[in-house]
């Protein structure tokens, strides 16, 4: 092995960088353990696999893939803007939501700005700003929702984005649209927020969660994030979108690697926009599951918190959640500890088919009569 020394060294931004953790996969486990049969409930997939749509369109476009893709994914955006009866300039595509995080951080973030997110909201905004030396302004969560009106208190002359994950990841809870509506309000008027929907189209079955694309987009700058890599099952093509004001939307295009979605990403996502049957069904199942586990859960005195997306957080005390992670491991079941969002007591499990649930129920009581 080369063992040269490079001559070279990291931003000085980067020194204390601390990387994402992805879940383990599938393939990994079976290794480690030496087992022939693995459940990942780890990353918030669709547990009944990718959208039907998708996987023909995808299938069809394999003879089309030594061409270069269309670099602005012009059908996709198209397809999305009228969908939601936008201007196609106000639609951006990524490679998976995460990469229109990390746009906004390089087209408009310096080290002079700094950006608002609550103490357990997804990784990835914070990890954007460290990327670009900005400081990062963390508010307390109450009661393990964002608390919206502190939120909107912490932001600066220097804030440039809010980051709220409605619902958030890794506590599953949302705000409703009269406390968005009051957040918006009073949020500075140079300060953009950002809402990341990426469990969109499981939280809009509550009634009182409010959808920013089609009651307030226009009433305010704001940027709007959605993915497929949820309830459409497309995670390994890696497709998410953007709404944003035109102007922002031109800056991130600039700076956008000109190939980023792949020719088979697009037209997958292109047929899963309109698969309603399968986001009716999967949806439809995850609100099933959701309240098998979370009743099981409460029988076996877990405290559970509410969740509008496809995962629940629960309290693994007198354990950890990284125990119980481990020890749920050796019995072929992948979940998430949560100790990078401070939620060492936690875990969080994605809530997958049923015979998937009783699996990892039936995992979870043995874990926890062992000594
Ligand atoms: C809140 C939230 N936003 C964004 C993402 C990123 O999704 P993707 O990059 O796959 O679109 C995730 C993934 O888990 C998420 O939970």
């Amino acid at each position: 092995m080369n063992k040269l020394q490079p001559p070279i060294s990291v931003r000085p931004e980067l020194q204390k960088y601390k990387e994402y953790i992805p879940g383990l996969s599938i393939e990994e486990i079976k290794r480690r353990y030496s087992l022939t049969k693995v459940i990942k409930l780890a990353s918030n997939e669709n547990p009944l696999g990718p959208s039907p749509k998708a996987v023909a369109a995808y299938k069809k476009a394999a003879e089309g893939i030594f061409r270069y893709p269309e670099s602005r994914s012009i059908d996709l955006r198209r397809m999305i803007s009228s969908g939601f009866s936008l201007d196609l300039e106000q639609v951006i595509i990524g490679a998976g939501s995460d990469e229109i995080i990390e746009l906004l951080a390089k087209t408009f973030l310096t080290p002079k700005d700094d950006i608002v997110v609550s103490a357990s909201a997804f990784m990835q905004y914070r990890l954007a700003a460290d990327l670009m030396g900005t400081n990062v302004i963390t508010v307390p969560m109450k009661g393990m929702k964002h608390d919206l009106k502190a939120m909107a208190a912490a932001a600066t002359k220097t804030t440039k984005f809010v980051f709220i994950a409605n619902p958030n990841n890794p506590t599953g809870t949302y705000n409703s649209t009269s406390e968005v509506e009051y957040f918006l309000s009073v949020l500075p008027s140079q300060v953009v927020p950002v809402f990341d929907e990426a469990y969109f189209e499981y939280a809009v079955v509550k009634k009182d969660y409010p959808s920013m694309i089609d009651e307030f987009f226009n009433k305010r700058p704001m940027v709007v994030l959605r993915t497929f890599s949820k309830v459409f099952g497309l995670a390994g093509l890696r497709v998410g979108y953007g709404i944003a004001p035109e102007a922002l939307v031109r800056a991130m295009d600039k700076i956008r690697q000109p190939f980023n979605i792949s020719v088979a990403a697009q037209v997958a996502a292109e047929a899963a926009f309109y698969d309603s049957d399968f986001v009716n069904k999967s949806v439809k199942m995850n609100e099933e599951q959701k309240d098998v586990l979370a009743g099981e859960l409460t029988k076996m005195g877990f405290s559970v918190v509410p969740s509008a997306a496809n995962f629940l957080l629960f309290n693994v005390q007198p354990l950890t959640g990284h125990v119980v992670f481990e020890r749920m491991l050796r019995r072929g079941i992948i979940t998430r500890s949560v100790d990078e969002y401070e939620l060492p007591e936690y875990l969080r499990v994605t809530a997958g088919t049923p015979e998937e649930n009783k699996k990892f129920l039936q995992a979870l009581k043995e874990v926890f009569e062992q000594k």
